[in-house]
């Protein structure tokens, strides 16, 4: 049996390790394919393998259908919206995620990216300071609740609103449960997003939202970028000079906020939330271990499709 590594952003090189040991003690052989430029490349690793551990990287429906032998696809993270799960569906591939697995380290990146913007970017002028500060957190999953963790130590106020979480699981970590995104973004002058992008999500943050959020707003979006109207966001940061955005990733118009929102917004060059040693170990071992109790055992937990 063959398990393929397919990652456009490599793994750290102790997590690659890792998987390997896994993989090979269960027996099997481990194929890697990192940083490939082309799609082609892909599609020629796929042939021939069982199983297959990807990040961001795209599996499409011409991916499933150059996969002559898979039989399951691990996304080593927590969204899944890069895989086609109808194809993998359609030829009885078994899709599923980690969930949790990166879920500290993209929290501590947006606490991270909360302070720098606070610190003026650390150019040496007088900022704020988060303590006492409300943060709503835009959905109370793996990553909404290490934030609030994380916050509950630097002593911000935290609220939080989950359509799909019961408010009295809020409740007994010691947070605020809201009713409605509105209610959320209209208390707190620090929101993080943490929702994933379905249908229902893309472009679901948007002016009318926003506009609700307190003098000297600040939105960290560690989620993804689809879920912001991005064009409605450029529109109410010409209108709020106090609104400042930080995003992991740049947006499709990042070249408008250049032009016209300098100094109010941070983007990484990456997606890099998730891009520490830690969690691509955790993900990773978590995904190979997956693999070898699905093709040994037929345990398809975290399957997704
Ligand atoms: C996730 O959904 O788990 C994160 O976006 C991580 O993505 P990455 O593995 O491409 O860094």
């Amino acid at each position: 049996m063959k398990v393929l590594i397919a990652t456009d952003k490599p793994f750290a090189a102790v997590a690659v390790s890792g998987i390997r040991q896994v993989v090979e003690e269960a027996g099997m052989e481990l194929v890697l394919l990192e940083k490939y430029t082309e799609k082609s490349q892909l599609l020629d690793a796929v042939k021939g393998v069982d199983a297959m551990i990807v990040r961001s990287d795209i599996v499409d429906a011409d991916v499933i259908a150059a996969a002559d032998q898979l039989k399951i696809v691990v996304r080593a993270g927590a969204g899944f919206d890069n895989l086609d799960l109808k194809a993998c569906t359609s030829k009885g591939i078994i899709a599923m995620n980690t969930p949790g697995q990166n879920a500290n380290a993209v929290a501590e990146l947006a606490i991270g990216m909360m302070v720098m913007v606070a610190r003026n970017f650390y150019n040496g002028t007088s900022g704020t300071e988060l303590l006492g500060k409300k943060l709503g957190i835009h959905a109370f999953g793996n990553v909404g609740r290490n934030i609030a963790r994380i916050a509950k130590g630097i002593g911000m106020e935290i609220y939080a609103f989950d359509a799909f979480v019961d408010p009295t699981v809020i409740k007994n970590e010691g947070i605020t449960p809201v009713s409605s995104a509105e209610e959320l973004y209209r208390t707190c002058q620090y929101i993080s997003i943490n929702i994933p992008a379905t249908a229902e999500t893309k472009k679901s943050i948007n002016h009318a939202l926003l506009s609700k959020m307190p003098k000297n707003a600040m939105l960290v979006n560690t989620a993804r970028k689809e879920v912001i109207n991005e064009d409605e966001l450029v529109k109410l940061m010409e209108e709020r000079p106090d609104f400042r955005y930080v995003s992991d990733v740049a947006p499709d118009n990042a070249a408008i906020f250049a032009e016209k929102l300098a100094g109010k917004y941070f983007f990484t060059p990456k997606k890099m939330g998730a891009q520490t040693s830690e969690a691509n170990v955790n993900a990773g071992i978590a995904a190979a271990n997956q693999i070898v109790d699905f093709l040994k055992n037929g345990i398809d937990r975290y399957r997704v499709n």
